[in-house]
């Protein structure tokens, strides 16, 4: 039901960003606030079960519904950005991508070691940021209490990528 609804919203932009990519666009469920709502609650439903004392969301669509979903459950959100945009103390973590490389940032005192942290994303694709953000929680001792996903790119795998990080993820829609 819920996959249906969030499909019948996503706009394929072909040749976006780049010619041959065929771009998910969320924004159209952005505009939809009882989707908003279905959507957090679909990831409450099937995260029952599943310690969490804070929710980590990757820059930018990460923050979207991050935050909601944060709120809901009454646990602290943490954002992990792009490099140079945190102002605190931070750790940092660099990553392989497709061509050249990408940094990822969290601020020091955003979690307390031992910590169960769920990594929230709009979209897993190759699963390359999401990896790195893991490594990153764990070298600052916390612990990844698993992924949850609005979208998942089947074909690009990064499911096989983070199944060794986790056992926890939650994917609303797949294709
Ligand atoms: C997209 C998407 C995920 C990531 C998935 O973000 O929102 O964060 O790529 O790719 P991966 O699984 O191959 O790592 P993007 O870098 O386009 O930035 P944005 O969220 O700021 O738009
Ligand atoms: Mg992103």
């Amino acid at each position: 039901m819920i996959t249906e609804q969030i499909k019948k919203a996503i706009r394929d932009i072909p040749d976006f960003p780049k010619p041959g990519i065929i771009f998910k666009d969320i924004t159209p469920i952005l505009k939809d606030p009882a989707l908003c709502d279905n959507i957090i609650n679909a990831f409450v439903e099937q995260l029952k079960g599943t310690q969490i004392d804070v929710i980590a969301g990757i820059e930018s669509r990460g923050f979207l519904f991050g935050l909601t979903l944060a709120s809901k459950l009454g646990v602290p959100f943490v954002p992990i950005r792009k490099a140079g945009k945190l102002p605190y103390t931070i750790k940092r973590k660099a990553y392989k991508l497709e061509y050249g490389e990408a940094v990822i940032e969290c601020h020091t005192d955003a979690f307390e070691p031992g910590q169960h942290i769920l990594i929230h994303d709009d979209l897993l694709a190759t699963g390359g940021t999401v990896t790195a953000a893991s490594e990153l929680i764990e070298e600052m001792g916390g612990i990844v209490a698993g992924f949850s996903f609005v979208v998942e790119l089947g074909f690009l795998k990064g499911r096989e990528r983070i199944a060794p990080i986790s056992d926890t993820l939650v994917v609303l829609a797949e294709y």
